[in-house]
């Protein structure tokens, strides 16, 4: 683990290596961002969005939070998703679960969790709408990585809720949704594939908010 000091020196070497191969990296770098992907992923430590993308500056506009959930009235992730889609132009938007993730196994306890009750509610919700799918899952490990995946597919349709999403898809056909896994084992991201387009077909049922 790296000291305190030790991150300004690995920062000034950084520096060193990106201007190494373009003197003007920095010069460029601050002038606009115009990244293709919106990323919304766990705050855990271990699932790092840009590195495990093979990512550099100005290709990925991020979000973390504890579990990576997409709350309707979370100004913080709803600033995020607007600014990205309406501004950014993003062409896809990727909601990164993972195994072991935290919160999500907190969430699997009946227990008082003082602030983190609200926010936690979200994933006891997740698991409230498959209940009859999870229960049917005997061994714990899996139930508990089964609500991971559960997890990051109703993120995805959280955004594919939002007006934003709908109308901006519906005039420029951008931007998917995604729902990925990343693998703690293993280093590998699952892709979930959901069906994005049936899921904001079925949708507009009761969420269409384009107005047509
Ligand atoms: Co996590």
């Amino acid at each position: 683990m790296a000291t305190y000091q030790e991150i300004f020196e690995n920062n000034r070497q950084w520096i060193a290596q990106k201007t190494a191969t373009n003197a003007d990296f920095f010069q460029q770098l601050a002038k606009d961002q115009n990244p293709d992907y919106l990323y919304i992923g766990c705050s855990d430590s271990r699932v790092t969005a840009e590195e495990m993308m093979g990512l550099g500056p100005g290709e990925v506009f991020v979000h973390r939070n504890v579990a990576n959930l997409v709350n309707n009235v979370d100004l913080n992730v709803m600033s995020v998703l607007n600014y990205a889609i309406k501004h950014l132009k993003v062409k896809h938007i990727i909601v990164c679960g993972h195994y072991n993730c935290g919160g999500v196994k907190a969430a699997m306890q009946p227990k008082d969790l003082g602030i983190l009750n609200p926010w936690l509610r979200n994933i006891r919700d997740v698991y409230r709408h498959h209940k009859a799918e999870l229960d049917a899952i005997t061994d714990e490990e899996k139930r508990y990585e089964r609500l991971v995946e559960l997890n990051v597919v109703e993120q995805c349709t959280n955004i594919i809720k939002t007006a934003a999403m709908q109308v901006s898809y519906q005039q420029n056909g951008y931007p998917e949704v995604h729902g990925w896994v990343f693998d703690l084992h293993t280093g590998h991201i699952v892709d979930l594939e959901i069906d994005f387009k049936n899921i904001l077909q079925e949708i507009k049922a009761i969420y269409n908010l384009t107005d047509n």
